[in-house]
């Protein structure tokens, strides 16, 4: 308490202000110095400044390369697209229109997981974008009950497909697959012989 006394009494004779008076001038001053000096940071400095704010650890590597170049993968079933859904990070994305196979890969913030999209990857989509649907049922290519503007909306869609992705393969039924790969087997047996 006697501190507190001789340190009144010290402001008083000093100053000729009440401590209260006193306290408050001081931290009025030390707020101005503090606004104006930070006018007058070095960029370096600044910059140093925001570094250190930065996350430490790096991003992953695979959040900025580029998606590997698309593979061709001919013919595939309806059943084995839906592997390439996004959910294996090592695979493709693919999305069909009309039969076609496209690599959206470089569509990934669009069509992969968590993307708006997501819904069309490793699936047949043209009745869904023709009829700009996001039910499930409509992820089919049943075109049969389709207006001319439907049908013209899905043509808009597939030349947009054409122009930005590459089309890797196409739709097969799997007996027509099965039955493809019985034929290729076979001549590649004649070959050998
Ligand atoms: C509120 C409604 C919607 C908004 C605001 C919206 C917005 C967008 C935007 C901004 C893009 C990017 C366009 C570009 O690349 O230039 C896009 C692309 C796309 N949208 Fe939508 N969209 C909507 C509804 C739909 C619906 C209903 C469908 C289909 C069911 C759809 C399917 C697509 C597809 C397939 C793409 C192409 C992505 C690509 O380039 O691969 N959108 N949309």
């Amino acid at each position: 308490m006697a501190f507190f006394s001789s340190l009144a009494a010290a402001i008083d004779s000093y100053t000729g202000l009440s401590p209260a008076a006193f306290f408050t001038i001081l931290a009025l001053m030390v707020s101005a110095y503090r606004l104006v000096s930070a006018f007058f940071v070095y960029p370096d400095e600044e910059s140093a400044a925001k570094r250190s704010l930065a996350p430490q650890t790096p991003p992953p590597p695979e959040a900025f390369s580029p998606p590997p170049q698309p593979v061709q993968l001919g013919d595939i079933t309806l059943e084995d697209l839906k592997a390439y859904d996004g959910s294996d990070p090592n695979k493709p994305l693919l999305v069909a229109i009309k039969g076609q196979v496209y690599d959206v890969s470089i569509g990934r913030l669009f069509y992969g997981p968590g993307g708006p999209y997501a819904f069309f990857a490793g699936r047949e989509t043209s009745r869904a974008l023709a009829l700009m649907s996001f039910d499930p049922r409509d992820l089919n290519s049943d075109l049969s009950d389709l207006s001319e503007a439907e049908l013209e909306v899905l043509h808009d869609w597939e030349e947009k497909f054409k122009e930005k992705y590459v089309k890797v393969g196409d739709i097969v039924s799997r007996k027509c697959k099965d039955e493809n790969e019985n034929e290729s087997g076979k001549e590649t047996k004649r070959d050998e012989d």
